[in-house]
């Protein structure tokens, strides 16, 4: 895995502009998740699927009302609010962004649930607003990939965790037997990893490092045939916005960022349709 580090204030400027292009789909698809849509018989709409991505994680940790979840890498408040509405669970949600935070703390207000969510500005490679033993579910809805030390991460929930807490979290890794990569596939990643701030990592290393940090009971789905509507449909508008961004960019009405990650959605599509890169559920348990 590339571990080169990342600097959280530039992933934060990178969500912060491409919150740009997030807004226009939040408008017509009616919620403010940045996560993938999983795709089912019942969920065949964009903002059905981003749902039913939500529905899957909080399903798979058996998330109920009595449940204190802190949530890493919290985006816009969608996954918090919604497990606050779905379950009545309280919910802290940790990001690195005030501006997303702000949007957050709004989107609770306009749902009703600002007395069961917390929106605190924390790395969750150090989490030093959670008191310890006070979790009893973290939740990573592709957050961990934006960590290039994840063994650090790892041991901050453990602390913050209880006895028998657990964890859940989606993400894209690459695939058992990827490695090593072409170089054509090694570029596509690097240029992924450099435009959407990530560093994205094997999932057999995932599961050693979950192991390594003492959780139990390790459990993993591939989700991968379930999401792939969805990168599919942010390569079809990357396709197009692509080389029309780069026009605008010249004009000054789209910038650098948004247009790399025009890109590293094709990309991340490519790999995925190859089977280089897989969308995996991860479950575990403390002690
Ligand atoms: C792909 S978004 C997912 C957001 C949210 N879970 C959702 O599904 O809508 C990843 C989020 O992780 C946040 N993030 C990245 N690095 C972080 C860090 N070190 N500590 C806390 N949050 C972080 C980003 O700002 C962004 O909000």
């Amino acid at each position: 895995m590339d571990d080169r580090p990342l600097d959280t204030d530039e992933v934060a400027d990178i969500y912060d502009e491409l919150l740009k292009t997030y807004r226009t789909q939040w408008e017509y698809q009616g919620h403010r998740s940045l996560h993938l849509g999983y795709y089912d018989d019942d969920h065949t709409e964009p903002g059905q699927a981003a749902m039913n991505t939500m529905r899957v994680l909080s399903d798979a940790a058996g998330i109920t009302q009595s449940d204190r979840v802190l949530n890493i890498g919290c985006g816009a408040g969608e996954d918090s609010v919604w497990n606050a509405r779905a379950h009545g669970a309280t919910v802290i949600g940790v990001n690195i962004s005030d501006e997303q935070l702000e949007i957050a703390r709004e989107n609770a207000r306009a749902h009703g649930v600002e007395d069961l969510t917390d929106f605190r500005y924390d790395d969750f490679h150090e989490l030093s607003t959670v008191e310890d033993d006070s979790i009893d579910v973290v939740w990573g809805l592709e957050a961990l990939s934006h960590s290039a030390d994840r063994k650090t991460v790892l041991e901050q929930l453990q602390r913050v965790l209880i006895d028998d807490g657990r964890v859940v979290f989606t993400d894209i890794f690459l695939r058992p037997g990827t490695e090593p990569l072409s170089s054509a596939d090694e570029k596509r990643l690097e240029q992924i990893n450099e435009a959407l701030g990530i560093r994205v990592g094997p999932i057999t290393g995932f599961e050693e490092a979950l192991e390594a940090s003492g959780f139990t009971d390790v459990r993993i789905r591939n989700m991968t045939d379930g999401v792939l509507p969805s990168t599919k449909r942010r390569r079809k508008f990357s396709r197009v916005a692509h080389p029309v961004g780069r026009v605008l960019g010249k004009v000054g009405k789209l910038s650098d960022v948004q247009i790399e990650a025009f890109e590293a959605h094709s990309n991340i599509h490519k790999l995925v349709t190859d089977g280089t890169i897989g969308y995996y559920l991860i479950t575990a348990d403390t002690e």
